[in-house]
């Protein structure tokens, strides 16, 4: 039997995350719910430290989430991580309170510690943690000794030495958190656990399981050409023999340019059966008129079940025939998939008449348990070729979720309030752009406006840490853009949101643009230099110039839990925005200098 790690998930967006983080270090983790899990089994041998995850809620609310206190009198180390710090110290006779402004911090905060607490160990006594939280530990708990703050953050770390109890504010397990790693080793090494388990073990033993799940029933799965799908799908074909794994591509109409004929190879290419199947009309079709992202989401996802059910009808498939998914774990979590988290977004794989399928046990999701660098690790370890493994993940909505919308044509805002304008222009660093996107802060989903930085400061990390500031400072916002170039001539005076929903002309608009943007990345010889490179277009017009916006968003990540600002050099941006500009309807381009959190990546 392993030994192991449990996690109890008080709902953070990156409750599975840590496990992800720990597995990495060879040691098995496991994620249980906290009111749910049984003492006597935390008390089992085998199990050689507790961690308790983030959480959306405040843990001085009534009904929040909570587990049994009597874990602290274990004799186990347990490591409380944000809302898992604030309920230990409060359980333990401490007190937590809302963050008052400046105590809220989202991003990237520099954390000194004392340099006596072994979690530190080998851990530089200033370091850049990731933090997302809007309450604070005031008065720590009984025994508990502070060893770490940040500027803005009072008892940024706490430890109890002699119960071997550990509270920290900020997250490691983010892969953003420089030292993160380190400080979850150090945890490893209090909890004296083995690290004898690896990847190439969970793969086998989940083929065994995969085996046993899907029994005699033959599968169904919808490709899209990007590596989690097609890595389900090899996997599939490999355990359970190709000609009982059926693959089916579904043009949506909101694919790349060219992406269809590049499915079709590749996929070919792995040997096995795949159906290309024209519903272009159909999405489009259903997105006419409609504005809202979620609902855009929704509508992609039920036109998917609605195709699929089609399928179903014409196709003489065996009864038993259950439909597989290539779903990964953050597509999982971030839709509230675990018990207590928050709704940051509804994932097009998780609809609910995908979850009332899910619930019927007639679905497959091998991968659900992996994140992308797993992904492509097993990508890898199943021979497949380099490019397919290495391709930028592309979102199964597509350019559904990179086309803005805009339910009316908004006033002038410049014309309208020239004053309140004016005053802003003054006090402040940047303009409010008049559109919303989608954005992440602690553990919940925000729909806020961008702010338009327009100091002069081109060092993009310097950007992004100014970026960061802004958000955490004025809450109207929940990313910052610089312009990188424009259409019109001399100074703004009008913005206008045109209103405007996804249909095949902005589709197309949004093609040429994406399609400039992977280009000159294959010809600079950068596409690997960023992790993925969303290009968005919003229906944004400046000085009545074009029609729309293109904004880049260049990522770096490894799991697409947090990220940063994919840093490409100016002569590559300008490249991209001059040959952008080149269509007229495309009134300025913006360049996205937002960090995750407090910005998606995604804008939709
Ligand atoms: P966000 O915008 O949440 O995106 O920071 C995180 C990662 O997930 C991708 N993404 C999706 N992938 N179906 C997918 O298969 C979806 O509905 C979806 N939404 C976002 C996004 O491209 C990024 O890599």
């Amino acid at each position: 039997m392993y030994e192991k790690i449990v996690i109890l998930d008080f709902g953070g967006q990156y409750a599975h995350l840590i496990a992800s983080r720990i597995r990495r270090e060879q040691v098995l983790a496991e994620i249980h719910q906290p009111d749910e899990v049984d003492l006597a089994f935390l008390e089992s041998k085998n199990i050689k430290g507790i961690i308790l995850s983030g959480g959306p809620q405040s843990v001085y609310d009534e009904g929040s989430a909570h587990c049994d206190p009597k874990i602290f009198n274990l004799g186990k180390p347990v490591l409380g991580i944000c809302y898992g710090h604030q309920y230990m110290n409060q359980s333990l006779g401490g007190k937590v309170v809302p963050g008052h402004e400046k105590g809220k911090e989202f991003g990237r905060a520099d954390l000194t510690h004392d340099n006596k607490c072994p979690l530190f160990k080998n851990i530089p006594t200033t370091s850049p943690f990731w933090m997302s939280h809007g309450d604070e530990v005031e008065t720590m708990g009984n025994g508990f000794k502070g060893c770490g703050d940040t500027s803005l953050c009072m008892n940024a770390a706490a430890w109890h030495p002699e119960k071997k109890l550990f509270g920290i504010q900020f997250h490691p397990e983010v892969t953003h958190s420089e030292h993160g790693n380190q400080l979850l080793k150090n945890f490893l090494d209090i909890c004296v656990v083995s690290r004898d388990w690896t990847i190439e073990k969970f793969y086998e033993e989940h083929q065994a399981k995969l085996k046993a799940e899907v029994g005699d029933r033959n599968i169904v799965l919808f490709v899209s050409g990007g590596v989690d799908s097609t890595v389900a799908f090899a996997l599939l074909s490999k355990v359970l023999g190709p000609e009982r794994v059926q693959g089916l591509f579904v043009d949506n109409g909101l694919l790349r340019q060219g992406e269809r004929e590049y499915v079709e190879k590749a996929i070919k290419a792995i040997g096995t059966k795949l159906t290309v199947m024209d519903e272009a009309d159909r999405f489009i079709g259903n997105l006419k008129g409609v504005h809202n992202p979620e609902e855009k989401r929704k509508i992609i996802g039920n036109t998917f079940i609605d195709v699929q059910k089609a399928f179903f009808a014409h196709n003489d498939l065996d009864k038993n025939t259950v439909l597989a998914q290539g779903t990964i774990y953050p597509d999982t979590i971030e839709t509230g998939g675990t018990k207590n988290a928050d709704t940051i977004k509804t994932h097009h794989n998780r609809v609910p008449e995908i979850q009332k399928m899910i619930d019927a046990g007639l679905v497959i999701e091998p991968l659900a348990d992996l994140y992308k660098d797993e992904v492509r690790a097993l990508g890898e370890l199943m021979g497949l070729p380099h490019e397919l493994v290495w391709r930028h993940p592309f979102p199964g909505p597509g350019l559904g979720v990179r086309i803005l919308c805009a339910k009316k044509t908004t006033e002038d805002i410049f014309e309208q309030d020239v004053n309140a304008f004016k005053l802003q222009r003054n006090k402040k660093p940047f303009e409010i752009l008049p559109l919303k996107s989608v954005g992440v802060q602690g553990d919940f989903r925000t729909y806020k406006h961008p702010g338009l930085i327009t100091v002069d400061e081109t060092d993009l990390g310097a950007l992004e840490v100014l970026a960061t500031k802004l958000i955490n400072h004025y809450t109207d916002i929940n990313r910052c853009v610089k312009i990188l170039g424009h259409n019109y001539i001399g100074r703004v005076n009008s913005t206008k949101v045109i209103q405007s929903d996804v249909n095949n002309e902005r589709v197309e608009r949004l093609q040429r643009a994406d399609h400039i943007v992977t280009t000159t990345m294959h010809k600079m010889g950068v596409y690997n230099d960023v992790w993925q490179f969303p290009v968005v277009l919003a229906p944004l017009s400046f000085n009545n110039t074009g029609k729309e916006s293109i904004i880049l968003r260049p990522i770096d990540s490894i799991d697409a839990m947090s990220a940063t600002v994919g840093k490409l050099s100016w002569a590559f941006l300008n490249e991209v925005s001059t040959q952008i500009l080149k269509d007229k309807s495309i009134s300025a381009v913006f360049l996205d200098v937002t960090s995750k959190p407090p910005g998606t990546i995604e804008w939709e």
